[in-house]
């Protein structure tokens, strides 16, 4: 489905948009206040030192500006960016190229980095260590390993799932900072934002309005304006008033809360169909039709952070506010036994 809200990456129109929306320094970034003043320390320190800052690793939920954020660096530090991401490098060769094409103090940014494969994963050892690449050249008994220096560089990894890094890997991150969901405050700055720079009016209240329905996820707020933007160049005089923002927001069926139809699918199915849970994930995956790992990666989250879903060693529990939210009346869990 191209045209839901709360998809996984960004569409490559979007990844266009998003440079030209994209915050360049510490100063234009909004939000992650807590994880920018350690960054901005670890910058300027590393600067002053005119050394190659400490390996740095960001996770959480996608569209929350872990890419955003490494350019954002390296724009701080002054240096280059190269960016790959895990399923690309698909052997090991294609990250020694990499690595050696960089020059000193560059970032190297590899998003998804759990899912690098774990011998290219070997590669990165030595390289985050010592600045340096082990290589085998020749095959068989006359195979020989020679020890190559690299410049010193920055990798930057980024991923939605921490949990699924090699301790290895993990450990040789010097700086380690999760990104939380975005306030309705900071989303409200960012629509604004990106609204100048769109050159759209947007009202105050509709720009509140907009980031309410946002999920916490700037990607999410800047799709949102971008679509009530289209509708109110179209069905009104351009300008995003409050009301033209609840028309269009009708439109896309997206409620107060930002859900769309496969939020809503997950949650009703959990609540109607296995009397609200517990129900495992793939059974849930199976029933509203979408992979398991989109929904743990991309829905779960949320619902988890705004309190409709518990997860469970037995599986996943829809909560009394899930039911309240729909008008349903909660299955007395102590009659579910009999
Ligand atoms: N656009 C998307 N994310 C942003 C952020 N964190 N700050 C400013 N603009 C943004």
């Amino acid at each position: 489905m191209s045209d839901r809200l709360v998809s996984q990456g960004p569409t490559d129109e979007e990844r266009s948009l998003d440079v030209s929306l994209r915050p360049r320094g510490f100063s234009e970034y909004i939000g992650q206040k807590k994880v920018l003043a350690q960054l901005e320390i670890a910058v300027q320190a590393a600067r002053e030192r005119d050394e190659a800052m400490d390996h740095l690793l960001t996770y959480g939920p996608p569209g929350l500006g872990k890419t955003t954020l490494a350019h954002v660096v390296a724009n701080e530090l002054g240096v280059n960016i190269q960016t790959t991401a895990g399923p690309l490098v698909e052997k090991s060769g294609d990250l020694v190229a990499l690595l050696t094409n960089l020059e000193a103090r560059d970032v190297l940014f590899i998003d998804e980095i759990h899912r690098l494969h774990p011998s290219i994963e070997e590669v990165l050892y030595p390289a985050m260590e010592d600045f340096k690449l082990d290589i085998i050249i020749g095959q068989g008994p006359s195979a020989k390993s020679v020890r190559i220096p690299v410049s010193q560089f920055t990798l930057i990894g980024a991923t939605t799932r921490a949990g699924l890094l090699t301790s290895p890997l993990r450990s040789r991150f010097g700086i380690v900072h999760r990104l939380d969901f975005y306030t309705v405050a900071d989303l409200t700055a960012v629509v604004e934002r990106s609204a100048k720079l769109l050159g759209v009016s947007c009202r105050p209240e509709a720009a509140v309005s907009l980031a309410k329905r946002a999920r916490g996820t700037p990607r999410i707020a800047n799709r949102l304006l971008r679509r009530v933007r289209d509708y109110a160049q179209v069905k009104a005089d351009g300008t995003i008033t409050e009301e033209v923002a609840g028309e269009a927001l009708a439109l896309l069926e997206v409620d107060e809360l930002g859900f769309d139809e496969m939020d809503r699918s997950i949650l009703q199915t959990i609540m109607e169909k296995f009397s609200g849970g517990p129900v495992g994930l793939s059974t849930i995956a199976a029933v509203v039709g979408e992979e398991p790992d989109t929904i743990e990666d991309i829905y779960e989250p949320y619902l988890i952070q705004i309190g409709f879903l518990d997860r469970t060693p037995r599986g996943r529990v829809a909560t009394e506010r899930a039911y309240r939210h729909f008008g349903l009346t909660p299955v007395d869990r102590q009659k579910r036994l009999f």
